[in-house]
């Protein structure tokens, strides 16, 4: 059960790419190199969230906004602290910025064999909306997903 008194979300800087940069591949499963991910950090489109726990940082996760619409870049949660909730709550908070950006929608693309991924993002009540055939580099189908904010 999470301590919510113990949780810190904030704004991604260097340092914090740096303090995960020996562990991000082992850790983290992450799919991007510390370099990508340092250019990302200077996209000024872009906004990235990292949530610590006790001051140890156990999620992370980043949107591109373009017009009206925030794509979901990544969201990773430290392997040995998944399926505690520290994805949903990252996640809510990129839905928090995504709506103050007056966003209109949120899209994301997740491989189809990715259960937790996905069920964290029809949590969110997400929806499919189309399929993309050898999307990935190794041929994996990505599904593309949306959630559209009504309430604007
Ligand atoms: C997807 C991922 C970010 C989820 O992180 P997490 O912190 O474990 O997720 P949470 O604990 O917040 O779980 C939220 C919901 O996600 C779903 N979920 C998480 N882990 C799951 C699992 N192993 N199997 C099925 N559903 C799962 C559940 O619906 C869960 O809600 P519940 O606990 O009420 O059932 C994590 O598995 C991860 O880092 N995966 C590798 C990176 C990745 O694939 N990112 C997505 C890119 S599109």
């Amino acid at each position: 059960m999470i301590d919510f008194t113990k949780i810190e979300v904030h704004t991604m800087q260097l340092s914090d790419l740096e303090e995960i940069q020996d562990c991000l591949q082992t850790d983290f499963d992450d799919f991007w190199t510390f370099e990508i991910f340092k250019g990302e950090l200077v996209n000024t489109t872009s906004s990235y969230l990292v949530l610590r726990y006790e001051g140890e940082i156990v999620c992370f996760g980043g949107i591109k906004i373009i017009l009206d619409e925030a794509n979901i870049m990544d969201i990773v949660t430290k392997k040995k602290k998944r399926n505690q909730g520290f994805a949903r709550i990252l996640l809510n908070e990129l839905i928090t910025i995504a709506k103050e950006e007056n966003c209109s929608t949120m899209t994301l693309e997740v491989r189809e064999h990715n259960l937790p991924a996905i069920h964290l993002y029809e949590q969110f009540d997400f929806q499919e909306v189309g399929r993309r055939k050898h999307y990935y580099r190794n041929g994996d189908t990505a599904i593309l997903m949306t959630l559209p904010f009504t309430n604007l």
